[in-house]
């Protein structure tokens, strides 16, 4: 029986946590390696139980945090993060409530955070990636960052304006759970765009699962032309390949959303043998125009066993 799920401590953007009870019982029963090609905040692979997991993601900043954190003590890493809260003087409203803040749950806390932010991220890109502090530094600095997200400009600086929210209790377990998690894990992080993924190394029960930046919504990862039609083309040749060679894989995307289609996606399926399993992503949330935003997603899971 599958046990508690654990949920990323990243909040990553186009995460899987809130659809993984409809995905994981359409996974094969038994899995030797789990290849989660797309890992992101790695809410897929934490979940699937394998022999060995390989994580791999193109973003190296954030498959080096993973690294970092899969190699230190969790009660070190919670000691680090609230040093460098209080030497930056953020919030802690879980501790001290909005009011103290001058803020509201509403307007959120970046008003007050904005300045002390600022010279967090102005002092994490003068930090070289060998400082002992550099990860650290970089976790706080997502967790207090517009949305969580991560976004660094062409000079390699991280370049996203101060966020509504702070670092909380359940932040804390979601992180130690996480660390837990990647040390008893036999796992490995590698940072390959999933063309250069060999095939060849893999075998029968192994399983691919490929969770790519969707053609037809928007991410940070895919601003600028991050993902385009010819990824998208490369992506599903590069699943065919899989078929072909015997591998298991599902695909996670949308084939419809806000009234467009990804017709590269729809055309291909056209044409295989493929399964579409139709996921159906309900909000708790019982606002009804998120609802009805929702409804007129198709998300699906492509699996070709
Ligand atoms: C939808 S997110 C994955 C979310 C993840 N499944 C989760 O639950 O947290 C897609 C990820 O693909 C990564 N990516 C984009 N282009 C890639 C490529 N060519 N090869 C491998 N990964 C890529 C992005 O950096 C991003 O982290």
């Amino acid at each position: 029986m599958q046990s508690a799920l654990i949920a990323s401590p990243l909040n990553y953007t186009g995460g899987k946590f809130k659809l993984l009870p409809q995905i994981l019982p359409f996974f094969p029963k038994r899995i030797n390696t789990f290849i989660d090609l797309f890992c992101g905040g790695c809410n897929v692979g934490l979940n699937v139980e394998s022999t060995k997991t390989i994580y791999n993601d193109t973003n190296s900043q954030l498959v080096n945090l993973c690294r970092f954190f899969k190699n230190i003590d969790g009660r070190e890493a919670i000691r680090g993060i609230y040093d460098i809260i209080s030497k930056y003087e953020l919030s802690i409203v879980s501790k001290y409530g909005y009011a103290f803040y001058n803020c509201d749950s509403s307007k959120g806390l970046g008003e007050y955070n904005k300045s002390r932010f600022l010279k967090l991220r102005q002092d994490f890109n003068a930090t070289k990636p060998t400082a002992a502090d550099y990860y650290l530094l970089f976790y706080v600095m997502i967790v207090y960052a517009f949305n969580n997200q991560i976004r660094f400009n062409s000079n390699g600086d991280f370049n996203l304006p101060v966020g509504k929210r702070d670092f909380n209790a359940k932040m804390e377990q979601k992180l130690l759970n996480f660390i837990d998690k990647l040390q008893k894990q036999n796992n490995e992080f590698l940072c390959l765009d999933f063309r250069n993924f060999d095939i060849k190394s893999l075998q029968k029960d192994d399983f691919v699962y490929v969770d790519p930046p969707y053609l037809i919504t928007c991410a940070t990862y895919n601003e600028n032309g991050g993902w385009t039609k010819q990824d998208e083309k490369d992506l599903l040749a590069f699943l065919d390949e899989l078929d072909r060679a015997k591998i298991k894989f599902a695909l996670s995307n949308v084939l419809t959303d806000k009234g467009k289609t990804n017709g590269i996606l729809n055309s291909w399926l056209k044409n295989r043998h493929y399964n579409i399993h139709h996921l159906n992503y309900k909000y708790s949330n019982s606002n009804y125009q998120i609802k009805n935003r929702i409804s007129l997603s198709d998300e699906v899971l492509v699996v070709n066993y």
